[in-house]
């Protein structure tokens, strides 16, 4: 090799041994190999080259281009892998970490109390059904009964939307409207929110009840108090104590109130049930003919029972829960124990 290859060649590896990247490397290959390049311009030379010699020098030449070329290309090589390498290193996962947990939800306390009721009353025959929340007085309180002048009716205990319309008190107006549409035999649940004018430890303006509803020919007291002893004992456990208590609402007759034995105190006497041993659950009763009237039906035909109850209520019982509010602060410490 000539001593001006020689040269050329020694001087492009000491460039490329100190290139440190990419557009770097590439310059070195135009600087030499393109075509303005110094090898480039050397060929151009090869006229002043002796006749003799050019075979050769052009064999040398293209010897240094495919030399410095392939120099060119294992640099770049090096360089991209040891990049690559790097990226890996800083990019490092450690795959040993324990995950994140994503964070379960569970249904809320009323959810669950709901989800039970409705099951027990399943296996008895009963099937959901839901009503409006925004109801008309007539289905609130008329059809139910319930006269102009009670109590219930007065702007401090319902919540109006318009003089005939209301956030409807409890969930019995559902049972107008499914005896309106149906002929007995009805056996019906409807859970569902209701809204009173009542915020305390014991009472939010928001709640929930469910309701039922069995009409047939000959329904008696006695199985009014079959089916709840029923559902109470599935509820509350087969040794709970009960006791039907006479009471009055205006769409049934006869009434009862339901109460059973404290589950605080088993009956000793707390705060809880008021040092009387008892808990009221529900209300009931024979479905007054009045209401069988509103709806068509020939209270001389058929017979029914209807009853009442407060999931809050009763879920406070069972989880122990001494404030209503709790429900609905939606704080998590407070759901997650359920
Ligand atoms: N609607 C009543 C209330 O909100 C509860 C009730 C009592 C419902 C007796 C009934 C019943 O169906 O028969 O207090």
């Amino acid at each position: 090799m000539t001593g001006e290859l020689e040269l050329l060649r020694d001087q492009a590896e000491a460039e490329l041994g100190k290139a440190g990247s990419e557009e770097e490397i590439q310059a070195i290959r135009t600087r030499y190999l393109g075509r303005k390049g110094l090898l480039t311009g050397l060929l151009r030379n090869i006229a002043h080259v002796a006749p003799e010699d050019r075979p050769g020098f052009g064999k040398e030449c293209n010897e240094l281009k495919e030399a410095i070329s392939s120099k060119v290309d294992q640099v770049l090589d090096r360089l991209v892998s040891s990049q690559r390498e790097q990226a890996i290193l800083r990019e490092q996962i450690d795959v040993t970490l324990p995950g994140r947990a994503v964070r379960q939800g569970r249904l809320h306390p009323v959810t669950q109390i709901r989800d039970e009721i409705c099951r027990i009353f399943a296996g008895l025959g009963f099937s959901v059904v839901e009503g409006p929340e925004i109801e008309l007085d007539y289905y609130n309180f008329e059809a139910l009964n319930i006269p102009k002048d009670h109590p219930a009716r007065d702007m401090q205990d319902t919540f109006y939307v318009e003089d005939n319309i209301v956030l409807r008190t409890h969930t019995s107006p559902v049972q107008v409207r499914i005896m309106e549409k149906t002929r007995p035999p009805v056996r019906i649940l409807s859970p569902g929110r209701v809204y009173r004018r009542d915020s305390d430890v014991s009472h939010t303006p928001m709640f929930h009840q469910i309701e039922g509803l069995l009409v047939d020919r000959g329904v008696s007291f006695g199985d009014l108090k079959g089916v709840l002893t029923v559902f109470l004992r599935q509820m509350f456990g087969d040794d709970t104590a009960l006791r039907f208590r006479p009471s009055f609402f205006p769409f049934t007759e006869p009434s009862a109130e339901v109460d059973i034995r404290c589950v605080m105190c088993s009956g000793r006497g707390c705060r809880v049930c008021g040092q009387s041993g008892w808990l009221e659950i529900l209300g009931s009763g024979m479905v007054d003919p009045e209401v069988f009237k509103n709806v068509g039906y020939d209270p001389e035909e058929f017979t029914g029972f209807a009853f009442g109850l407060g999931l809050e209520r009763i879920a406070m019982l069972k989880f122990g829960i001494s404030d209503i509010r709790l429900f609905f602060e939606n704080d998590l410490r407070f759901l997650e124990q359920f």
